[in-house]
């Protein structure tokens, strides 16, 4: 079966839910290794004091039993504790009572780069918080839980997958200059999987390029606006024989430009890419807009934000690679109980006899 994520869940909502079917039955889940996949996304150098009225725990409604998978949908809920603040505003049925708390005035003021106004004229909303509670990445959360148990599957074969930022010195010091200036910035993440065998992906059809899904992958994720597959951009800049990686005779390279995947195929080395995040749109100092409902000159929206999300980035984008990453090893080694999984990709591993 195909491994396949869905998920729901709006930014002040009661919960984040996610649905995983197609995991082997037999695999052992550490709760414990999940919930510090979830904080480990909410720390972070120029994040903002949401992340401490949220203190992400999963909880598992279906799918596991005494820490083990049953081979059916396994269910994830990551609840919002800050909804106590948004139950009149955020209510799913029509609230009851006096308006109360936060979230029930509308908004009306779009932030540039943010989805509150191609939202609102394509799903024909009043109310720019009808967009932007599922555009905002809190519901990144319950993707980290799935990728935590995506790693855990991949695990079971040797593969590990580390997200982390590239050049985090810099990275602080422009928070703090942004901050200053109660401005916005973003940042480039690294993601590296190791263990990864020769035969993931395929030449065969773009959907089944490893590449193409990575990209698709990380670019699916909020504010990255560039993905980069190993050297990525700079190899346009080099000579061919800079450029490609070339083989030993035990089949491996001293080199990686290719960041591990040669026509749309793992190739055996460490598989590496990167994504670009640009800065955070919901500036302190807010940018021009239009008020929506008197169509004068406004400013944005001013609401409770990050100053960067960088760190936090390099989780989700850990997580979103570990899933694509299980995703192409589950298609490749199937099996219902994860012994054949294991067995599977063994056989392999001794077929093409890969040190
Ligand atoms: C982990 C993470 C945290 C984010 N936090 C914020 C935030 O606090 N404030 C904000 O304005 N945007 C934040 N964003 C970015 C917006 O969600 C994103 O820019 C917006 O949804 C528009 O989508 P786009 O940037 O992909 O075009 C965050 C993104 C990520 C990945």
């Amino acid at each position: 079966m195909t491994l396949r994520l869905s998920s729901a869940g709006e930014s002040h909502g009661p919960a984040l839910v996610a649905i995983l079917s197609g995991l082997p039955a037999g695999l052992t889940l550490d709760r414990a290794a999940i919930d510090a996949d979830l904080k480990r996304r909410q720390e972070g150098y120029g994040r903002s004091p949401r992340q401490q009225i949220e203190q992400d725990r999963v909880e598992v409604l279906a799918g596991l039993r005494q820490g083990r998978t049953l081979g059916t949908p396994l269910a994830l809920v990551v609840r919002n504790v800050d909804h106590k603040n948004w139950t009149w505003g955020m209510s799913p049925w029509p609230p009851e009572g006096e308006p109360s708390g936060k979230g029930t005035k509308p908004v009306t003021l779009p932030r540039p780069g943010h989805a509150d106004l191609a939202g609102v004229l394509k799903y024909g909303h009043a109310d720019v918080r009808d967009a932007l509670e599922r555009a905002s990445a809190r519901h990144t959360a319950v993707h980290v839980a799935a990728g935590s148990v995506a790693k855990a599957l991949l695990a079971s074969i040797g593969i590990t997958v580390t997200g982390s930022v590239v050049d985090e010195e810099a990275l602080r010091a422009n928070v703090d200059a942004a901050r200053a200036e109660r401005d916005t910035v973003g940042g480039i993440v690294e993601v590296r999987a190791a263990g990864v065998p020769p035969g993931l992906g395929s030449y065969a059809t773009k959907e089944d390029r490893l590449d193409a899904r990575l990209a698709f992958a990380l670019m699916g994720i909020q504010a990255v606006k560039g993905v980069e597959i190993g050297d990525g951009f700079a190899l346009a800049g080099l000579r061919g024989s800079e450029a490609h990686d070339e083989i030993r005779t035990d089949r491996r390279r001293d080199t990686n430009h290719a960041g591990g995947i040669e026509a749309g195929i793992s190739n055996g080395e460490e598989i590496v890419v990167r994504a670009a995040m640009k800065p955070l749109p919901t500036l302190m100092k807010p940018l021009a807009s239009v008020d929506l409902q008197t169509g004068e000159a406004a400013t944005a929206l001013v609401e409770r934000s990050d100053v960067a999300a960088v760190e936090a980035l390099a989780v989700v984008a850990e997580a979103a690679v570990a899933w694509e990453l299980a995703v192409a090893a589950k298609e490749k080694f199937g099996g219902d109980a994860v012994g054949d999984f294991i067995a599977a990709h063994a056989a392999y591993i001794e077929r093409i006899a890969w040190a």
